[in-house]
């Protein structure tokens, strides 16, 4: 009799991307689903969200997205990193990591800045990968 007990801890790898060809709808479903509402409601401006950002990653789980993260950037000097998310089912797997890892990748010459939530702050001082807090940050919130 085969031990099916280890099917259920046995999890596909992640396949990750690069490119901007991320799926609009599945997007969606993904910032929905970590409390972005505000961020689909309008489609179009969710699809500039994408193609503004030169550096974006997506994880994948045969074709179900589900991981996103982003750098908007000159490519040259400066980037910051925004709109981390993965399905909370797929959390805690090591996919947030690999993500902001693709995004730091090969780009030593760019500074990155990003902006975390009260909740996500922890993760990015525990990925040791070179974030730390600096003073004299000034934000203009979006006022829509
Ligand atoms: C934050 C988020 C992207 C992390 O993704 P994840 O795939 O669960 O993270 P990982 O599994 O890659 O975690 C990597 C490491 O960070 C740790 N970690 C994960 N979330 C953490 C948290 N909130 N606080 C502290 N450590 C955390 C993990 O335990 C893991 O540690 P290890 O490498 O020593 O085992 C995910 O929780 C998420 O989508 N949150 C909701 C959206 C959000 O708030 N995004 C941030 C916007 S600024």
């Amino acid at each position: 009799m085969p031990d099916y007990s280890l099917i259920q801890h046995f999890h596909m790898p992640s396949v990750y991307r690069n490119d901007h060809e991320i799926d609009l709808d599945q997007l969606t479903t993904l910032f929905n689903s970590v409390g972005w509402e505000r961020r689909t409601v309008d489609r179009e401006r969710l699809a500039q969200l994408v193609r503004g950002s030169l550096y974006v990653v997506s994880a994948w789980e045969g074709d179900r997205l589900v991981g996103f993260a982003r750098a908007i950037s000159d490519g040259a000097s400066n980037a910051y990193i925004s709109t981390v998310a993965v399905l909370p089912e797929y959390q805690k797997r090591g996919i947030g990591r690999e993500l902001i890892q693709r995004l730091l990748a090969g780009r030593d010459h760019l500074q990155f800045v990003l902006h975390a939530n009260e909740r996500a702050y922890p993760f990015y001082l525990h990925l040791d990968v070179g974030f730390e807090p600096f003073d004299n940050i000034l934000v203009r919130r979006r006022k829509f």
